[in-house]
């Protein structure tokens, strides 16, 4: 089975994705680092020279390669479901889980590291806060559209223990 984790940047889908691919015993696939394996560049590269519009073609194209008879654990770009087709990939080949997480919590996380993010290259603090709020907002409805949604309110949840337990319902 293929488990997409989808959500904001800083959400924790590659660090949580490998620790529930590593408990299921499916392969980890993050998106971000394939599409940087096939066209050889860094996603910061990507943006800056070719444009957001060709990142979010090599998304599209990546999700076409995606097969409903694999087992892995696919961490997604937190933009890559948020295009009705995209999200409609992932929903009829796999099991989409959304990781929720507080506005306040990936503010400050982000506000850390972004350094490899280019949408948030050189923001301010305030600039940053308004940046999430407003594309959180835009992005729900897809996000939303997940089979699960995994809450977190403190950052430490049983996240890996108690969706391992979940899918194995399905397998
Ligand atoms: C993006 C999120 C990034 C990466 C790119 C664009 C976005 O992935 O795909 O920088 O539009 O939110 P992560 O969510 O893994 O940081």
């Amino acid at each position: 089975m293929l488990i997409y984790l989808v959500g904001f940047m800083g959400s924790g889908k590659s660090y949580l994705g490998q620790r529930l691919a590593q408990k299921l015993g499916y392969h980890f696939i993050d998106t971000d680092e394939m599409i940087e394996q096939i066209t050889e560049k860094s996603v910061k590269e990507l943006f800056k020279v070719y444009g957001e519009a060709y990142f979010r073609k090599c998304e599209y194209d990546l999700l076409q390669t995606f097969s409903k008879n694999q087992d892995a654990v696919v961490s997604t770009g937190g933009g890559m479901p948020c295009k009705s087709f995209n999200l409609d990939i992932l929903l009829e080949t796999g099991m989409v889980i959304y990781l929720d997480v507080k506005e306040d919590i990936l503010v400050e996380r982000l506000s850390k590291n972004n350094d490899e993010r280019p949408l948030l290259n050189n923001i301010s603090r305030k600039g940053l806060e308004n940046y999430v709020a407003k594309t959180i907002e835009e992005r729900k409805p897809f996000y939303e559209k997940a089979h699960l949604h995994y809450h977190f309110s403190q950052g430490d949840e049983p996240f890996v223990e108690e969706v391992a337990a979940y899918i194995k319902q399905f397998v």
